[in-house]
């Protein structure tokens, strides 16, 4: 069965994109089968994973039907393969979210249908939540994670979040800077409102982010080797172990029937 991972956020620009391309480059170069859903107007994650030219058409595109997505999967230099949002308009993207809403197991149908190794880790962005296909992208996925920036929006942002997803992010802060003492207060306030929920990684802020970005690439293409590309290969084998333990308790669960 395939996993999915749905990247959310609360507050926008959280680095839900940024998650996104880092995680699936990462367990790109380690030869663990990956994919990228993106369920985000912004249409933007094809130029994280290297692709020069904005993907037209993609899942969020008017006229493209659900069974139809295996004409817009696309390969990327990043070795990720991606489902892109395409060129989209509201009325698409309302279609969308009415169908999730209706067809509950309906995303991870279109995404079987793909033929796509049965251990592939789907990565999926998302809008920022409260977000209707955000929200069924959670009621979909086998892990969701929060990205809570440590900024005072990503603290006020918080509780919405966290009740969007029913409780079921597992939040990761990121934009840590160790040298800000606002920075690290934040983080303490969000580590102790999330508890348990929070996992216990961190991504530091880098600056080297944005550049990368500017050429098509991620830390993991550039090598390099900050603060932050290691929090990522970190939080990469974090899933990898998150998700691998869900498929033994469901094997047990299933044992025990
Ligand atoms: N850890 C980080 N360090 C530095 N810049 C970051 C970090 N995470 C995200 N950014 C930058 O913040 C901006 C918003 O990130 P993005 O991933 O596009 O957010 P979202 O997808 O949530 O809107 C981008 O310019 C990105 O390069
Ligand atoms: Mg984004």
């Amino acid at each position: 069965m395939l996993t999915l991972i749905a990247i959310v956020s609360g507050a926008g620009g959280a680095g839900r994109s940024t998650v996104t391309a880092h995680l699936a480059a990462q367990l790109a170069h380690t030869s663990h089968p990956v994919a990228v859903l993106e369920l985000d107007a912004q249409n933007s994650i094809g130029a994280l994973l290297g692709l020069r030219q904005t993907c037209e058409i993609g899942v969020l595109s008017p006229g493209v039907a659900p069974d139809a997505w295996r004409r817009v999967l696309c390969e990327t230099p990043s070795g990720v393969p991606l489902l892109p949002a395409g060129r989209a308009d509201a009325a698409s993207v309302a279609a969308i979210g009415q169908w999730l809403r209706q067809d509950v197991g309906g995303l991870r149908r279109q995404l079987d249908a793909l033929g796509m190794p049965e251990d592939t880790r789907v990565i999926i962005d998302t809008q920022r939540l409260p977000d209707v296909v955000a929200q069924a992208a959670v009621a979909a996925a086998d892990l969701v994670i929060g990205v809570v920036p440590a900024t005072t929006t990503g603290y006020v942002t918080q509780p919405n979040m966290m009740a969007a997803c029913a409780g079921r992010a597992q939040m990761v802060p990121n934009l840590a800077a160790a040298s800000s003492p606002l920075n690290n207060d934040l983080l303490h306030l969000i580590q102790t409102r999330g508890g348990d929920a929070v996992v216990p990684l961190r991504i530091h802020r880098d600056e080297a982010i944005g550049t990368v970005a500017a050429s098509g690439q991620t830390l993991v293409q550039a090598g390099h080797g900050s603060q932050a590309a290691l929090d990522f290969v970190h939080l990469a084998a974090w899933l990898l172990r998150a998700t691998t333990v869900d498929d033994a308790a469901t094997r047990t669960g299933r044992a025990g029937e």
